[in-house]
């Protein structure tokens, strides 16, 4: 049985988050709201109680876990002195900007960390997250808490404790309710160990954001584009996040061009008898206004923040509303931009149907702007003001 233990995430009370720590210290598992997802925590050391997280969550246990500690000082316990020595410059200026935040750094395994953790290979992944309650939940524990997202494996990661007892219902001991996460995106994963930093998971921290602190950041070489090549890291396999209906995924400029395919893409599906959900920006949902369709608003294109935070809510909300398709598409690639791409890339499995840009390229029709997006853009302005 699950206990759901309502928590407040600016003040969460004492007598819970004890409650939930005990359950932590003697091995058993409890979900709680991180900033970016809620996180399925167990005792970081204890191999035993790791390997219920991948029980509970059908995942394999090649998949590396994050750790999750309070302060940046307790990065030390988990990697090798040497190495930290080594890439101290690096731990202390990610962590001064980053820390704590949505950034989670790959470090060589210290030898306490069970390889249960790491998947059997010799890095360990490191987090501190900022969110109360999960600050709380660690200092209560006393341990680093391994937790990966609280979903079931492959499917939209949770923002809310209700999509992960969607998932997860008596899969877990407990699972503390604070509210919907903030950022609704997971961290972004950077790997130390290469010579050059790489970038393994664009997330809640941009890319340009490290680079501003590091310099050259490394893009692994077209991160892993088929389930079956080896993954740089093991949980970038192309099916994620994916939800029970299936994806039609446009990527292209938003635009004259790209709300056309969008169209036709919703009129093809409503006259073969599937139920549509759109899961779109405002001026894309605009322009498909007639449609017969289940819908979820991203808010303006530029808005970045709330799309993501909109994102896997959007997608649970389209399969509980019993779509067969879900029609949706890309963003700009910059900013928290590449995480979106990226999540909408795994969730419609690497099926996303590219709309041709139609740029000043000699032998292409250049595409001037219409009265119409003109109208649309100041629309998308408006929403943000
Ligand atoms: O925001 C987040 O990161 C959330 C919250 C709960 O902290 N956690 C999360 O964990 O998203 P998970 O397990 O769903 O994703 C962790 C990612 C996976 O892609 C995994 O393969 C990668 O990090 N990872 C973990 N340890 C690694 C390692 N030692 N080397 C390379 N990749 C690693
Ligand atoms: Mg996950």
């Amino acid at each position: 049985m699950t206990k759901v233990l309502k928590v407040n995430p600016d003040q969460p009370e004492f007598d819970a988050v004890l409650e939930a720590a005990r359950m932590i210290q003697t091995g058993g598992l409890v979900a709680f709201p991180t900033e970016t997802v809620y996180g399925l925590g167990a005792h970081g050391l204890s191999a035993t109680a790791v390997r219920k997280i991948f029980e509970a969550k059908r995942r394999p246990s090649t998949d590396p876990l994050i750790l999750h500690v309070a302060s940046p000082l307790e990065v030390e316990m988990l990697t090798t002195v040497s190495a930290m020595r080594v890439l101290e410059r690096q731990i202390d200026a990610l962590s001064e900007s980053f820390w704590p935040g949505a950034l989670t750094l790959v470090l060589p395994r210290g030898s306490g960390v069970p390889l249960e953790v790491t998947g059997g290979g010799n890095t360990v992944a490191v987090r501190v997250p900022s969110h109360k309650v999960a600050q709380a939940l660690i200092r209560a524990a006393g341990v680093p808490i391994a937790a990966p997202s609280a979903n079931l494996f492959s499917r939209p990661s949770p923002t809310s404790a209700a999509d992960v007892l969607e998932d997860l219902k008596d899969r877990v001991d407990i699972v503390l309710d604070g509210g919907p996460t903030e950022i609704g995106l997971e961290s972004t994963v950077l790997d130390l160990t290469t010579s050059i930093p790489t970038l393994l998971r664009p997330g809640g921290v941009p890319l340009e954001e490290l680079e501003r602190v590091l310099g050259e950041v490394a893009l692994p070489d077209e991160v892993v584009m088929d389930m079956t090549s080896i993954a740089p890291s093991p949980g970038m396999q192309i099916k994620h996040y994916a939800p029970r209906a299936k994806m039609v995924c446009l990527m292209g400029a938003v635009g004259m061009p790209l709300r056309a395919a969008l169209k036709k893409e919703a009129d093809a599906i409503v006259a073969s008898g599937q139920r549509l959900g759109l899961l779109l920006c405002h001026s894309s949902m605009l322009s498909l206004e007639g449609i017969n369709a289940e819908r979820v608003n991203l808010g303006a294109c530029s808005n970045q923040w709330f799309i993501a935070s909109q994102l896997f809510t959007g997608l649970r909300a389209l399969d509980r509303a019993g779509v067969d398709v879900i029609l949706t598409h890309g963003f700009a690639d910059t900013g928290l931009g590449r995480a979106i791409n990226d999540r909408l890339y795994r969730a419609s499995e690497g099926q996303v149907v590219h709309v041709e840009m139609v740029t000043g390229r000699p032998g292409k029709t250049v595409a001037t702007p219409t009265v119409e997006d003109d109208l649309l853009r100041s629309l998308d302005e408006d929403l943000l003001g």
